[in-house]
Formats: structure tokens, C-alpha cells, sequence
């Protein structure tokens, strides 16, 4: 199996929607005059709720070959839920991705594993595909070791997943997250490659050799490659470098 990778731009609360199309525009030129290579690598952002339509029909205009992700979405279809947003909603505005279980999600909206894994369900119901996350914190690294808790935080989300669901994994380690400091190439490996594990115990072989798994966590365009070298790193889910066109550019043109 030959996974595409996915360097997918997480721009959290940050670009307002005029912002986002005149960033997603420049992103595609810078890349159209780098003569960036369709197809080796996709690309995805991920931009707040209120920008998604503005990105959406520019996209669609300009037939411009990003996926569109979502930050996050609500566990419900629809109803008395004020302020959710649901996976059909999202879906109409061609959302492939969503941001589930994200670390911040975790610690400011106290979303639990229950919660993740209903988010999950929620996204494959509707065909969008889950990008989960999981990182254990500086004291569970101390405690625990690096791969207990993402593994256990993954083995959660996956509670009730088909075998031949859709998903993406995203390991970021908590300490890493807009910290400046990086896990290491061998560390992201190796975590990663538990991380595989754990799918394949949950969803077969099939899925645990399809399954894209990311490194998120201070990824820039200084670090990627070492990153890409990893067997068993398929992509990034960038944060702060993914909100600066020529960084993101760069850790885009940068292929396995
Ligand atoms: O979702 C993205 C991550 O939280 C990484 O953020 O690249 O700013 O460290 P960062």
C-alpha cells in the first residue's frame, strides 16, 4: 500500500474568512509558481467554521486541489444543540476532513474519550473523513512513557469503527503543540508505529496499512523532511507554520 501523504494546515482560531480566501489564493499561486507537483502530496486547511463557505466557493471556482477540513464538529445531527455545527451541514460545503479530539478540545471543552468517539462516529455517518487526535502531556511522558496514552486515547476513538472506515490519525504530542520544540524524527516514528498497532488491533491489517498517521507539534519547513523520512509518518498537521504562506509552502513542496 503506497500512502499519500497529508500535510494538513490547522489554523485554529486565526484568518477571518476575508483572510482565509486571500491566504488560500496565495498559497495556490505560491505553489502553481513553484511548479509544486499535484498529486505527490494533498494538501488540506482546516479554517474556522465562518470561513469555510468563503473557502469552499473558492476553491470550487478556481478548481484549486486543497481538501477542506473542519476544526471540529458536534456529535448530533441536528436540534437543540445551541452552537454546535453538524457533521451534514458540513458536508454539504464539501468537508472531507474534521478535527476530532484535538488536544485543545480535550483540555478547554473537557471533551473525554466518550466524547471523541462519538465525534468519530459522528464524522463517518455523514463521509467525513476523522482526523483524530491524540498526545499524551509532559507529566504523562514522565509517568507513562510516550505511546500509553496516545494509544489508549486512540484505542478509545476507534470504539465502534468499521474496518473499512476512512480515517487519519494525528499524533501530537501535548508538549510539542506551539512550544517551538519538536518531538524528534525517531520519537514521532516511534509512537507512530504503536499507534499503527493499535489499528491494526482494532480495525485489521487492511486499515492499519491504508490508515495515514501524522506528526503535529512545532512542524515547520526547517524540521519536515526528517519527519517524512519516518516509515511510519505519512504527513503533519501543522499549526502556527501553516498560517504563513511561504512556510507552509515549503513544508508542502517537501515529498517523501
Ligand atoms: O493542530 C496543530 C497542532 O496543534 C500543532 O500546532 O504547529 O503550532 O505546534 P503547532
Amino acid at each position: 500500500t503506497t500512502r499519500i501523504p497529508l500535510i494538513a494546515g490547522n489554523w485554529k482560531m486565526n484568518l477571518d474568512h476575508l483572510q482565509a480566501v486571500a491566504f488560500v489564493q496565495k498559497l495556490h499561486w505560491t505553489l502553481k509558481d513553484a511548479k509544486h507537483e499535484e498529486g505527490s502530496v494533498e494538501v488540506a486547511v482546516f479554517p474556522p467554521f465562518t470561513d469555510i463557505r468563503s473557502v469552499q466557493t473558492l476553491i470550487d471556482a478556481d478548481k484549486i486541489p486543497f481538501a477542506l477540513g473542519a476544526q471540529d464538529l458536534s456529535a448530533h445531527d441536528s436540534g437543540a444543540y445551541t452552537g454546535e455545527v453538524s457533521g451534514a451541514f458540513l458536508s454539504k460545503l464539501d468537508v472531507g476532513y474534521v478535527i476530532i479530539g484535538h488536544s485543545e478540545r480535550r483540555e478547554y471543552h473537557a471533551e473525554t474519550d466518550e466524547v471523541v468517539a462519538s465525534k468519530v462516529s459522528a464524522a463517518l455517518k455523514h463521509g467525513i473523513v476523522p482526523v483524530i487526535c491524540v498526545g499524551e502531556t509532559a507529566e504523562d511522558l514522565e509517568k507513562h512513557g510516550a505511546s500509553a496514552v496516545p494509544a489508549g486515547q486512540l484505542e478509545a476513538a476507534l470504539d465502534g469503527v468499521s474496518a473499512d472506515a476512512d480515517i487519519v490519525v494525528a499524533y501530537e504530542p501535548v508538549w510539542a503543540i506551539g512550544s517551538g520544540q519538536a518531538a524528534t524524527p525517531q520519537q514521532a516514528q516511534d509512537v507512530c508505529a504503536v499507534l499503527r498497532e493499535v489499528v491494526a488491533k482494532a480495525l485489521g491489517a487492511d486499515a492499519a496499512a491504508r490508515t495515514r498517521i501524522l506528526y503535529g507539534g512545532s512542524v515547520k519547513a526547517a524540521n519536515i523532511a526528517g519527519f517524512m523520512r519516518e516509515p511510519d509518518v505519512d504527513g503533519a498537521l501543522v499549526g502556527g507554520a501553516s498560517l504563513v504562506v511561504d512556510d507552509f509552502a515549503a513544508i508542502i513542496r517537501f515529498q517523501k
